[in-house]
């Protein structure tokens, strides 16, 4: 399986990469092509060192190339950012293409991490990149509540779940797969699209409960 990763050369990118590589093809995607080969280079050599075998390859190259290869496709950007990139992107990817949004909006406040669609009453992350999607029922939004931290260190030992929310069956199998291969998480299934952004949410709440707590490495478990 091809799994482009947009923005790929940001924090969750190289987690993102790191992990899957095991055992798949994973394109780093950049606004810039020589960013996203140098950034592959750079995955490449960390995966070797801290898994030894790879069975997959890491590449890079540019958005709309890799959107244009996919068959999973990670929106590896900053919330304030999806118009710009998904206009561009999301029209070219294959049909049975699966988009999966990790975005989370989020603002850090004199109150502390605060949810932008709340705050600034505006859409959250997954009716925003719906917009662009052909095959709305493709999208999947998952990883909100995993940080890139956790993902990059192959040492830590990793022990949570990962909500999940899409409306159709197979998209969905397809993320809960790629969940899995990460070893300790857990796919966690909220219900259709719409209810994204109780797990776009749960960032802020992790993270407030972090800092205020002095929590390390926080994570969301449901026992
Ligand atoms: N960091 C975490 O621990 C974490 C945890 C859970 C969820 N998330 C979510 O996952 C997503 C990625 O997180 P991240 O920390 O990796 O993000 P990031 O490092 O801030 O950005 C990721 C990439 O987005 C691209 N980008 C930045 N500004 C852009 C712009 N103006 N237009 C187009 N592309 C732009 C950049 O790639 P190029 O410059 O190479 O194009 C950048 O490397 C975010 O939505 C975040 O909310 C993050």
């Amino acid at each position: 399986m091809k799994i482009g990763i947009i923005g790929g050369t940001g924090g969750m990118g190289k987690g993102f990469a790191l992990r899957w590589s095991q055992n798949h093809d994973v394109i780093i995607g950049s606004r810039d092509a020589t960013r996203a080969s140098d950034s592959a280079v750079e995955y490449t050599n960390l995966a070797k060192e801290a898994f030894g075998e790879m069975k997959g390859t890491i590449s890079g190259s540019d958005n709309v190339s890799v959107a244009k290869e996919s068959d999973v496709l990670i929106l590896s950007i900053p919330y304030e950012n999806i118009d710009s990139v998904c206009s561009g992107v999301l029209p070219e990817i294959k049909d049975s293409c699966v988009v999966v949004s990790p975005i989370v909006p989020m603002t850090k406040t004199d109150v502390g991490f605060e949810f932008i669609p709340i705050k600034e009453n505006k859409p959250f992350s997954y009716q925003l990149v719906l917009k662009h999607m052909k095959n709305k029922s493709k999208l999947v939004s998952a990883f909100h509540v995993i940080s890139e931290k956790k993902l990059v260190n192959p040492t830590l030992e990793l022990n949570y779940d990962i909500f999940v929310c899409g409306d159709d069956d197979e998209s969905v199998q397809v993320v809960n797969g790629l969940i899995n291969e990460i070893k300790g998480l857990r796919p966690i299934y909220l219900g259709p699209g719409e209810l994204s952004y109780l797990s776009e949410i749960s960032t802020p709440l992790l993270l407030n409960a972090m800092i205020r707590n002095k929590i390390n490495n926080p994570g969301i478990k449901i026992v």
